[in-house]
C-alpha cells in the first residue's frame, strides 16, 4: 500500500453565519486506503465532503487531488477527473429506471431523459455493475421502487459509472438492514482490493474498526485525531468527544 496521499486538504475552514462548522483542518487520503472521517453529529464531516467536492465554497483552505492544486472544487469536473462521492441521502432520479440512473450519471441527463438515447457502452458497463451490485433484476424498474438500502447501493453504483479514482460515501450504511450493510461492505472491499481508494463518513464503529485504515476524528469541525483504528479508538481525547457530547 503506497503511503503517497491521493487527496490532500489543508486549513479547511467553513462558516455558516456565527457557526464555525469546519475550522482548519488538515488531512490526507493515502492512495489505496479505505479511510474513515467520523465525529460526533453536527463535527463538521459532510461540510467537509461539500468543501472537498465543490458543493461549498471554502472560507480558507486548500485542497489537492492526485498531485494537483484544485482551485475552485466544481462537482462536474471532479466527478471526470476521479472524485465522486455520494450524499448523506441519496440523491437518485426516482422516475428513471436503475439503467437510466446510472447512465445518466455520466451523459448530459438532458439527452437521457429526452431522447432516451443510451449509447452501448454506457449501458453494457450499467447492467455490469448492476449485476455487481446484486441489482440486476431491477435493471428496468423505476429506482423510486427500490427500498432505502437499495436506494444507496444505486447510488453508490451510479458514482462508479466514471470509473473513479477516490469514492467519497456520506453514511453509506445509515438506516440500512444488516444484509444491505453486508452488502456494501463487501462491495467497498472489493473495489478497494482493485485499486479503489475511499473516504468514508461512518458512525457504525465497529465497520469503521475492521474496514478502515487510517481513521480521522472531527470534533467541531478540528480534527481530533488521526491514526490506525486500534490507536484512535484508545484515544482519550476520542472517548471525551463522543462520551462527553
Ligand atoms: N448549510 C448550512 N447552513 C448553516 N449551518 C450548517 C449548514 N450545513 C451545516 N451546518 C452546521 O455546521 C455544523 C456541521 O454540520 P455537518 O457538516 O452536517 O456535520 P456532520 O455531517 O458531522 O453531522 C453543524 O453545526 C450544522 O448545523
Ligand atoms: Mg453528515
Amino acid at each position: 500500500m503506497s503511503s503517497a496521499a491521493l487527496l490532500t486538504a489543508e486549513g479547511l475552514t467553513k462558516r455558516f453565519g456565527g457557526v464555525v462548522a469546519v475550522e482548519d483542518c488538515t488531512f490526507s487520503v493515502p492512495t489505496g486506503t479505505i479511510t474513515a472521517l467520523v465525529g460526533p453529529n453536527g463535527s463538521g464531516k459532510t461540510t467537509v465532503f461539500n468543501l472537498l467536492t465543490g458543493y461549498l465554497r471554502a472560507d480558507a483552505g486548500t485542497v489537492a487531488f492526485a498531485g494537483r492544486r484544485i482551485r475552485r472544487p466544481d462537482p462536474i469536473r471532479l466527478y471526470r477527473a476521479g472524485l465522486t462521492r455520494t450524499f448523506q441521502q441519496a440523491r437518485i432520479f426516482p422516475d428513471l429506471t436503475l439503467v437510466e440512473n446510472l447512465v445518466v450519471a455520466i451523459q448530459q441527463p438532458w439527452r437521457t431523459i429526452v431522447c432516451r438515447a443510451i449509447g452501448r457502452d454506457d449501458r453494457s458497463r450499467a447492467f455490469e455493475l448492476l449485476e455487481e451490485f446484486g441489482l440486476v433484476q431491477l435493471a428496468e424498474a423505476r429506482a423510486g421502487s427500490l427500498s432505502y438500502g437499495q436506494k444507496k447501493l444505486l447510488e453508490f453504483a451510479t458514482v462508479l459509472m466514471a470509473e473513479p479514482q477516490l469514492v467519497l460515501l456520506d453514511e453509506p450504511t445509515a438506516g440500512v438492514n444488516p444484509v444491505m450493510v453486508a452488502a456494501i461492505e463487501t462491495r467497498i472491499r472489493e473495489l478497494n482490493a482493485r485499486g479503489l481508494t475511499f473516504l468514508v463518513v461512518e458512525h457504525n464503529m465497529n465497520l469503521v474498526m475492521r474496514l478502515c485504515d487510517p481513521v480521522i476524528v472531527l470534533d467541531h469541525g478540528t480534527k481530533l485525531a488521526e491514526g490506525r483504528p486500534a490507536d484512535v479508538r484508545n484515544d482519550a481525547r476520542v472517548l471525551d468527544a463522543y462520551l462527553g457530547a
